[in-house]
């Protein structure tokens, strides 16, 4: 017998199924804190917890234990009774700051009960959350939705923005453009470049206030349109296509490759923006998860490989193919390629 087959198998250590199995009392800490606005009710300095509760209108004891579990997080210190924001709650959960998350945070908070129907929708093969909802059918939760986006995007913006070089370059088509916040941006720091966002029209309504609220509707326009049916012009110099290949399948994000080379002028450059996976798409386990969010959430939802997009590219005649990932905390990854 080889000494292989003699060794014991070492026993695998059961601290992350233990940790795993209780994470969404994690979670639900902080969707809680965030949407009773927690940390907004801190912000101008420590509270005992029968002040938080009598502000909040909460029981006092549950208060208690709550602002504890807080504190364990991360989210508050504990002084003499007294709870005040940690740096971390005052710099991104605070509604004031420049850097706040809230948003981003309730648009999780919405889905908490849509993974709650996982099991159905691997039994069904159908989304637990019809896509309408949040893109034009219900008002409130679309507005939450783009306003969710827009402030992820301002986030995710400090890195992409500053990867891409667009100088010179003049008609940029930023399909699905959501919120408008990369056109927006983009179009700032290159200036002479315009942007048109196609988008569905419940989504580009509320993307036309906040690009007039940035003051930026002389250089980006929003056109009402199905991007599987609309025409994407001729002319482009740059495509933009964020955030909506976890939407489709291989085919169509093929298809939307092969669309985009079209409209693009020679020299002109695709940039598709995206949580990928690795090849294989086992790995970063975060990517994993982010298909199951998008299976949840849109028929076609899940997660590509960025290799399987440069492919896509490389067959659609795309060459100087790249894939930049963006740095943490951020998941996404950039893949680019220029029109011969
Ligand atoms: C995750 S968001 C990304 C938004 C933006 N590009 C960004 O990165 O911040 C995906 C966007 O695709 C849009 N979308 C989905 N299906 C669409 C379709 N068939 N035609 C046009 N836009 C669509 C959604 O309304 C949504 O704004």
């Amino acid at each position: 017998m080889s000494s292989a087959a003699q060794a014991p198998a070492a026993r695998p250590d059961p601290t992350a199924i233990v940790r795993l199995s209780t994470a969404y009392w994690e979670s639900q800490t902080l969707l809680t804190a965030n949407r009773l606005r927690l940390f907004d009710a801190l912000a101008d300095g420590a509270r005992s917890a029968d002040e938080v509760a009598a502000a909040l209108q909460l029981d006092a004891r549950s208060t208690a234990l709550f602002l504890r579990a807080c504190a364990g997080l991360g989210f508050l210190v504990e002084r003499d009774g007294r709870f005040e924001n940690a740096p971390l709650a005052a710099t991104f959960l605070v509604s004031r700051s420049p850097a706040y998350m809230g948003n981003v945070i309730r648009y999780s908070d919405q889905l908490y009960a849509t993974w709650g129907q996982l099991e159905g929708a691997l039994r069904s093969g159908q989304p637990a959350l019809p896509a309408e909802t949040y893109l034009g059918d219900d008002p409130a939760r679309t507005r939450g939705f783009v306003i969710a986006m827009h402030e992820r995007a301002l986030g995710i913006a400090r890195a992409l923005v500053p990867l891409l070089d667009l100088s010179g370059r003049r008609a940029m088509l930023d399909v699905g453009g959501g919120p408008g916040t990369y056109s927006v941006l983009l179009t700032e720091r290159f200036p002479g470049l315009e942007s048109e966002v196609l988008e569905l029209p419940g989504v580009a309504a509320v993307a036309r206030e906040l690009v007039a609220a940035a003051g930026a509707s002389e250089r980006v326009s929003l056109r009402d349109g199905d991007y599987h049916s609309a025409d994407f012009g001729t002319g482009k110099d740059v495509v933009l296509m964020s955030g909506m290949f976890h939407r489709e399948s291989a085919a169509a994000c093929r298809g939307l490759v092969e669309r985009a080379v079209a409209c693009l002028e020679p020299g002109g450059l695709l940039v598709v923006s995206d949580v990928f996976t690795d090849e294989g798409g086992t790995q970063p386990a975060f990517a994993t998860l982010f298909g199951l969010n998008m299976m949840l959430t849109a028929p076609d939802g899940g997660v590509h490989a960025d290799a399987e997009v440069m492919r896509w590219m490389k067959d659609a005649g795309l060459r100087e193919l790249r894939t930049l990932p963006l740095p943490p905390p951020m998941p996404h990854r950039v893949v680019m390629g220029v029109k011969p």
